[in-house]
């Protein structure tokens, strides 16, 4: 369980947020996506429980522990966490890659595992380097480096902002089996709407640092909270109307 508690950031001046007295609670095997658009304090949120950043007040506990207690390293060990922009290493191979992260455990069969899990063939990429994949499959080599420690809990960033609809599909699909074999607890970030609707055990909808409302999708639509979420929404159904209209 993740039990965010009252939690600001505020960079430079102190005068403005990044993320303003956010309190959100994540059940253990509970997926929580964070929609929003750009700059409304997602990327800052994550970091927050993985002591990337530290909070201006509040705090953040996993499993009753405070995590401004636990060593940041030690901590992360407990939480795979995937970059925005992925940030795998350039000079090493996909293999090399996986196996950075700490306390992998069983060497190479476990990372040829993972990287079937993830849908990639290892004896085709397991020794390529990651200029040698597409956007797609880096991807998943982030996804497998994150996985690898066999953390309870996985923090996504965009995962799957750069690529095209089908792969990102099809990733969606992956992730979700995943979920449900492993039993992680995930808090994914995203501001595609239709991604958060199909993930999201959850949603919360974040706007200027703070979170409108948090909830599952069919009552955010039902029962929007505040104008913000309702238009959030209605913009999505036009979009999607706008397509169904068309006949095939
Ligand atoms: N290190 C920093 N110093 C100063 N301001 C920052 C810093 N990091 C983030 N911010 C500001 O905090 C706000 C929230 O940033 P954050 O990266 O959390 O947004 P985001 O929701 O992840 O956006 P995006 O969808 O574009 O990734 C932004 O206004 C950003 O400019
Ligand atoms: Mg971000």
């Amino acid at each position: 369980m993740i039990h965010i508690d009252d939690i600001t950031k505020s960079f430079d001046d102190g005068r403005s947020f990044a993320v303003r007295g956010v309190s959100l609670r994540v059940a253990q095997g509970e997926t929580v996506v964070l929609l929003g658009a750009s700059g409304c304090g997602k990327t800052t949120l994550l970091k927050l429980i993985n002591r990337l950043i530290e909070p201006t007040s509040g705090r953040v506990e996993i499993d009753g522990r405070d995590v401004a207690t636990v060593d940041p390293l030690e901590l992360r060990r407990g939480i795979g966490y995937i970059f925005q922009d992925i940030g795998l290493f350039p000079h090493m191979s996909v293999s090399q890659n996986v196996e950075i992260t700490p306390r992998l455990t069983g060497g190479t069969a476990r990372t040829r595992s993972l990287l079937e899990a993830v849908g990639l063939d290892p004896d085709r990429y397991a020794d390529r380097r990651p200029r040698e994949l597409s956007g797609g499959q880096q991807q998943r080599v982030g996804i497998a480096r994150a996985l690898a420690g066999d953390p309870d809990i996985l923090l996504m960033d965009e995962p799957f902002g750069a690529l095209d609809a089908v792969t990102r599909e099809q990733l969606q699909t992956e992730l979700a089996r995943i979920k449900r074999e492993l039993d992680k607890t995930i808090i994914f970030v995203t501001h595609d709407i239709f991604e958060a609707v199909r993930l999201g055990d959850r949603i919360a909808v974040m706007r200027d640092g703070v979170i409108e409302q948090v909830g599952e999708a069919e009552r955010l639509i039902r029962e929007p909270a505040t104008e913000f979420v309702g238009e959030l929404f209605d913009h999505a159904r036009r979009q999607a109307e706008r397509l169904t209209e068309i006949e095939p």
